[in-house]
């Protein structure tokens, strides 16, 4: 029995450790942007650097690579920090400050074009539900960003869901 747990544990062991490394690393919890700090280069930072959004989780219901619209990529990925979606079911309809989108938009071959953003600070803009929206390239250049007209524009058309296009904020995840 001794000699059976010997050669047993070093296997447990490795497999433990095998697990844990394909893992996605742990979101960090970040205090929210604040609006006297807020530009795309802070944004950037803030899911790049300080975090990684590619560790965020994603709507079980829109997850992986979609189809989109235009004027987004053709093929598009979506993911929502941890402040947003540990808050869903959002009884009313509103993402929580500190509140981060990130859209992947991708080509008709799969290759990023573009990333899209949408961050809630505070105070930012009272009139639209208070996002910051912001669009880079892949290398992290701030191609828009604050309160574009475009953005809101289209995305105003769910102002009954906090401007949210792809899922209603009142359904669990
Ligand atoms: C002409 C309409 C239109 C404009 C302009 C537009 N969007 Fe969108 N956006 C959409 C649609 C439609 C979706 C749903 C996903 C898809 O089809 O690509 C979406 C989805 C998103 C999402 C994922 C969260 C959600 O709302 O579903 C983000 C983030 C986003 N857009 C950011 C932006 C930013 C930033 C801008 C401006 C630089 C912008 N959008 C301009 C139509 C638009």
């Amino acid at each position: 029995m001794k000699n059976m747990t010997k050669r047993v544990l070093p296997v447990l062991f490795t497999l433990l450790i095998l697990f844990s490394c394909e893992r996605k690393a742990a979101e960090p919890e970040l205090t929210p942007l604040k609006v006297s700090g807020i530009d795309g280069e802070a944004l950037w930072d803030r899911i790049t650097a300080e975090s990684d959004y590619r560790d965020y989780g994603e709507w079980p219901a829109h997850d992986g690579l979609r189809p989109g619209q235009s004027p987004h990529g053709v093929w598009h990925r979506v993911y929502g920090n941890r402040t947003l979606l540990e808050a869903l079911p959002a009884a009313d309809v509103t993402a929580p400050e500190g509140s981060i989108i990130v859209k992947d938009n991708f080509d008709n071959n799969k290759t990023l074009q573009s990333i899209t953003v949408m961050a809630k600070v505070k105070g930012y803009d009272p009139n639209n539900r208070d996002w910051f929206w912001a669009m880079f390239d892949p290398d992290g250049t701030v191609l828009a960003e604050g309160s574009p007209g475009g953005c809101i524009s289209c995305h105003e058309g769910m102002r009954r869901n906090d401007f949210v296009i792809i899922n209603p904020l009142d359904e669990g995840l």
